[in-house]
This record gives C-alpha cells, structure tokens and sequence, in this order.
C-alpha cells in the first residue's frame, strides 16, 4: 500500500508543536518568554534537519500494519554516502567472496510485519522511517539513535547511571574475521522505556576506556528509541568505545544496506511461545578478505549489507573477541531490580522450549577457517537475575530480572 503524502496533517502539526513548547518551558526557566520561543524555534529547526538527514527521499512507501512507514529509498542514496570517509565509496551489490561451509540448518521462517502491504522495488532499500515523535522522545536531536550508555561488560558499577546487565559467552585467544549465530529472538517485557532487551553478537577489538571497535547485531526491545514494546531487528558500530561514531541502524551514516527484502529496526514476527514450537533467525557475518575487506552482513541466508572496512580503525584488520547473549538496562528504579526481562523472560536451565538460545556458532579464525568456539568464558552480571548455560556450540540463556533472589 502506497502512502499518501502530507495530507491532513496540519492539526497534527499543531499539536506536536504545542507539546514540544510545553516540555521546553521548564527547561529554560532561567530566560524571559521572548528567549523560550526562539529557544523553541531552534530546537524545532534542529528535529526538522535531522528528520531530513535521516529520512531520505523515497520512491515509494509502505505502511505497516504496525504503525510504522517503511520508505524504499534509491541505495545509491542510502544515509551511509553522507560519512566523509564513503564520499567516493563504490557500493558493492553483493560480497567477492564467501568463507567455505558457510551454511545454516535454520529455516528461516520469519516475517516483518509491513511486507502485508508491499515489497520495495528492484534497485532500492527499505528504510523505517524516523518520525518527529522519534526525535522528540529522545530528548536530544544531537543523540538520537546512538548509545546513551557504556556497554562495559566488566566495568565498575556507576551509581548514578542506569546499568547494563549481560549474560553472555566470548570466545577469545585467536584473530576473528567472522562468525555466525542463529538466534530464537522473543519479546522480553521490558519495565521502563529507557530499559531494553536485547540478545545479539559483538565483534570487538580495542580497549572499552578509549578505542573501542564493535560490529554488532541481533533483535532488541527499546521503548524510547521505537516508541512500543516490539521486537525489532537491530545493528550497531562503533568506532572510538560508543563516544562519538557509530549508531543503530542506518540512523548515522556508515552501514551500506544492499537487501531490499529487509529493515533494520522493523519488527521480526512470529514471536515463540513458552513451551511451543521454537525457531532461530540466522546471522552470518565475515570479512571479504578477498575483496576490500568489508564486514558483510547476512540475515536469514540473505546479503544483507556490510559495514565498509574502512569506517573502522582497529577492526579493519581483524576481531580479537566475539560475544554472544544477552543485554538489559536496568534503571534499579526505586531501588529495586528491574523486571525487564532477557531472552524468553526465563533462565537457562528451563532449556529447549523455554528458555531462549543460540545455536550454530562459529567463528572465522586467523587462518580463515569456520570453527566451533574452543576457548569460551562466560560472563554473568548477576547470576540471580539473568544466566547462561554453555553447551559448546550452542547455549540457553536469560531470565525474569526480578525474583526473589534478584531483589
Ligand atoms: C575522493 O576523491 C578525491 C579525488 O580523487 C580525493 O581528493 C579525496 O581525497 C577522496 N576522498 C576520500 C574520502 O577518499
Ligand atoms: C583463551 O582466552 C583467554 C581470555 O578469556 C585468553 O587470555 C587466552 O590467551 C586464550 N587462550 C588460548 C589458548 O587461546
């Protein structure tokens, strides 16, 4: 289904700006009246800029059931050829290579919600849209879309920030150009709206308290960056440990997107149910050594897109780390445990059905070749509230947050 553009939207309009000067008044209660309203009218400046950077013309758009617009946007005019470092970029259509024995036994039977009503055409990428309220949710135009805090698995806790909680399995001890996951995504609940959920995979390299490299992605619930509970496909980059690279998605320029099949930040459907049938959405990734070096991206057997070698310092050469699992902010509101959920809401040990897992991992060493994990750790934050079981190969993982040993 097409979308009609711009109709009708006038009273809309007013109402947002109404709200938008309200939230701004308590802010600026050191101006007069006079100094508000150009405050506000800068800041309104800012959401409109953004929006358009953000949102690039479509040639054709879809409305899903769910609310969201997906737009289909030319790939030669996708967000990522704004990165100063991508302006004489060549997209590539698809990798020059792909490692041997790169399979998954996964069907993929997943579904996003908007392909009910439309596909996008041949030469374009679907693209949701970034709305108004988006921007406005976030607070900051200037951050939107991009890690408010630290992911420092083994970082000291800092009080006045909320903290991230992890479940998670590393493999580590070799050069790693790659790696696959097929992950059984759920829809973990999740208490407040800055609190997610996520299950997904790092590569890494560089140290977490400056230079930092990361390619990341899996599914995630994040009420303030999506405005709902829903599961949704994610990825992330960083270049310098989450300070001013990198971003969800194709929110910053960076990521060059390639399938037209699939969006980042669109739900993934069906959800499993405890005790059901369970399925696992696949994810491969690897660097095309024989190409350029880009980090290619497949989802459910598709080539999805690659994060170009050369938006990166450290991690154009290679991973020293992959991480698996699981990741929730807990925001200890009123000193008590988050109930944000990880994973299907349940702890390992419930195992097949129940607990959510992954499975087909694999990683690409150092003398390219696709292996099991051999040399893994597992980091728990706090045992009592979320959890992982290694069963070499594959792992079940999460949990409820709070119960009463998880106070
Ligand atoms: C793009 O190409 C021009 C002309 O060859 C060159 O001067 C410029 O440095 C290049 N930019 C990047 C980011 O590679
Ligand atoms: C195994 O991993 C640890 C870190 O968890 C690392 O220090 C060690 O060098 C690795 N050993 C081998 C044999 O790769």
């Amino acid at each position: 289904m097409a979308l009609p553009c711009g109709n009708g939207r006038g009273w809309l309009r007013a109402v947002r700006m109404t709200f938008y000067l309200f939230i701004l008044i308590p802010m600026s209660s050191t101006g007069n009246r006079n100094s508000n309203t150009i405050f506000g009218e800068k800041q309104k400046l800012e959401v409109q800029l953004q929006l358009k950077r953000l949102n690039k013309p479509a040639l054709k758009s879809i409305k899903s059931p769910d609310g969201d617009i997906i737009d289909c946007v030319d790939v030669n005019k996708q967000p990522a050829f704004d990165h100063p470092l991508l302006k004489n970029h060549t997209i590539q259509m698809r990798p020059s290579s792909y490692p041997k024995r790169f399979t998954s036994n996964s069907k993929p039977t997943f579904t996003q919600p908007w392909h009910l009503n439309g596909r996008c055409p041949e030469g374009t990428i679907p693209i949701r849209r970034t709305k108004e309220e988006d921007l406005l949710r976030a607070g900051s135009a200037a951050n939107f879309g991009r890690k408010k805090y630290h992911t420092i698995p083994n970082a000291q806790s800092n009080n006045d920030q909320p903290l991230h909680e992890h479940a998670i399995l590393s493999e580590n001890g070799d050069k790693f150009y790659g790696m696959t996951a097929d992950m059984n995504l759920w829809n973990p609940y999740t208490q407040e709206a800055n609190e997610f959920s996520l299950s997904q995979f790092w590569l890494l390299n560089g140290a977490y308290d400056k230079d930092l490299d990361t390619i990341e992605a899996g599914a995630m619930v994040f009420e303030s960056l999506y405005g709902d509970k829903n599961t949704r496909l994610f990825l992330y980059w960083t270049d310098d440990a989450y300070q001013s690279t990198g971003c969800y998605n194709l929110l910053c320029p960076g990521f060059v997107q390639v399938d037209k099949q699939i969006a980042m930040g669109a739900r993934v459907t069906p959800y499993p149910k405890y005790g059901g049938d369970q399925f696992a959405l696949p994810f491969h990734v690897w660097k095309d050594v024989k190409g350029r070096g880009d980090w290619w991206m497949k989802i459910a057997g598709r080539d999805f897109g690659y994060w170009p070698s050369s938006i990166f310092s450290i991690l154009s050469d290679s991973a020293s780390r992959v991480d698996w699992g699981g990741e929730v902010i807990n925001s200890n509101k009123d000193g008590q445990h988050t109930t944000t959920q990880m994973g299907s809401g349940h702890f390992a040990e419930e195992g097949p059905g129940k607990a959510s897992f992954f499975k087909n991992l694999n990683v690409i060493d150092g003398s390219q070749i696709l292996r099991g994990p051999r040399n893994t750790t597992t980091f728990m934050t706090k045992r009592k509230c979320y959890n992982i079981i290694d069963y070499g190969g594959f792992f079940y993982f999460g949990g409820p947050g709070r119960n009463p040993n998880c106070p």
